[in-house]
């Protein structure tokens, strides 16, 4: 049942619980008298023992285990009220889409770029996606290498989708960004389709995949695989996050 609750809902109920529990055992007896720091500690604690017991996955425990802590450390170095507002805003253009998406942002690496290169038809004309460009650095890198090809990159959050698009002005000309939704494109008009998202999308994007891209076309995914469907090919990577590139033809 809980695989139906959104993660970020459950993540709300682990830390609310925890402040609780920390809360009935600080106002039901005195014999524990800790700082504020430390009872933060315990709550984060306690936060991520739920976590583990709720069966989050296992990155939710360092976030349940200093989401607490960091703010009472934030609210002790008296960072000013504007200085916050301005990160929050930053964060929110960046990752405030996230809880819909479940596809965070972090960039693919040069040793992708270049292996993504290879694998471009040399000469002939070829079109190519980048579900949620990020930033534009990877599409932009390739529509400059790439002149038989033209670029399209799909971005969903404001302020990646503003460096991407700035990028794509002043750079190639085969290369286009656009703000929206990848899940309303028609992959149809496309020979290689590059996903770089998170295991949360991958099946829902073979189902689309596999009824729209054309025969012959290409669908590469950067290190999260299509569960139950077996990649024609897979390209590992010596690269910081030992990315794998999992191809396959349609
Ligand atoms: C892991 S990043 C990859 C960025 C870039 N493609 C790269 O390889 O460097 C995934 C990006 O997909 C975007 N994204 C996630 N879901 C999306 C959607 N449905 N439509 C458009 N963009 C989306 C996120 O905002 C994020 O910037």
């Amino acid at each position: 049942m809980l695989k139906r609750i959104h993660p970020g809902i459950i993540a709300l109920f682990v830390q609310i619980t925890a402040v609780v529990l920390i809360a009935t055992v600080i106002v039901s007896q005195t014999a524990i008298a800790l700082s504020l720091f430390e009872w933060s500690l315990l709550q984060g604690l306690t936060a991520g023992l739920l976590s583990f017991a709720l069966r989050m996955p296992v990155w939710w425990i360092p976030i349940h285990l200093g989401f607490l802590p960091l703010i009472v450390v934030a609210l002790a170095l008296h960072i000013s009220s504007t200085a916050c507002l301005a990160l929050f805003l930053g964060l929110l253009l960046i990752y405030g889409k996230t809880y819909k998406t479940q596809v965070p942002l972090y960039l693919s690496s040069n040793r992708v770029t270049q292996a993504l290169q290879a694998l471009l038809p040399e000469s002939s004309r070829f079109s190519f996606v980048d579900l949620g460009g990020g930033c534009g650095g990877l599409l932009s890198h390739l529509a400059e290498k790439n002149r038989n090809g033209v670029f399209h990159g799909i971005e969903a959050a404001p302020l990646p989708f503003l460096i991407s698009k700035l990028r794509s002005l002043f750079g190639a000309k085969n290369c286009a960004v656009t703000w929206g939704d990848f899940w309303q494109q028609d992959f149809s008009q496309y020979d290689v389709v590059y996903a770089y998202l998170s295991p949360a999308p991958m099946t829902a994007l073979w189902e689309k995949a596999s009824k729209e891209m054309r025969p012959g076309s290409l669908l590469i995914s950067n290190t999260f695989i299509i569960p139950g469907v077996a990649a024609d090919k897979s390209i590992q990577l010596d690269d910081f996050s030992n990315s794998t590139l999992y191809l396959w033809k349609i």
